[in-house]
């Protein structure tokens, strides 16, 4: 099992960026919970950020014919990047969508997902952990489906 978590906009700034909204922990810190997350489960995880809508698109690209599982937090992309919702519907691997923060709670903006609907699922408001729980759930869908 080969899983790609994919981290939008301003996400290499964990730790510094509104630590009370996104927590103290660093953007290593969630690389270092997504590698022993998916060692755990006998899988393997590469992590991608970028600022860059197109680089994220290409990421999602690529990952077709490599990857059994997509995890990602587009970030502001979120809320208005029609184009990453393309690419998520182009790619036939199924994708989680991440939110550190609870984006229902917040300004109005970031109560839409426009990308969620390439997404298996969305996981919001539980911090770096709503990574784990992703990459469990993959994992787990993925071992059910092989069964
Ligand atoms: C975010 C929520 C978005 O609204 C915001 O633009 C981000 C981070 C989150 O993880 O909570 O960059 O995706």
């Amino acid at each position: 099992m080969k899983f790609l978590v994919v981290n939008g906009p301003n996400l290499n700034l964990l730790g510094h960026r509104e630590p009370g909204i996104y927590g103290s922990d660093s953007y290593e810190a969630l690389v270092r919970r997504v590698e022993t997350t998916a060692k755990a489960l006998g899988a393997e995880a590469e992590v991608f950020q970028s600022n860059h809508e197109g680089e994220i698109i290409d990421k999602l690209h690529g990952a077709m014919g490599v990857f059994d599982g997509v995890v990602i937090n587009p970030g502001a992309y979120t809320h208005y990047s029609y184009a990453i919702l393309d690419a998520l519907r182009a790619i036939d691997i199924p994708a989680v969508e991440v939110h550190l923060s609870n984006i229902h709670n917040r300004e109005e903006f970031r109560k839409t997902s426009v990308t969620a609907a390439g997404c298996v699922g969305q996981i919001c408001g539980l911090g770096q952990f709503g990574y784990v729980a992703a990459l469990e759930y993959l994992a787990e869908r993925l071992k059910s489906d092989a069964g």
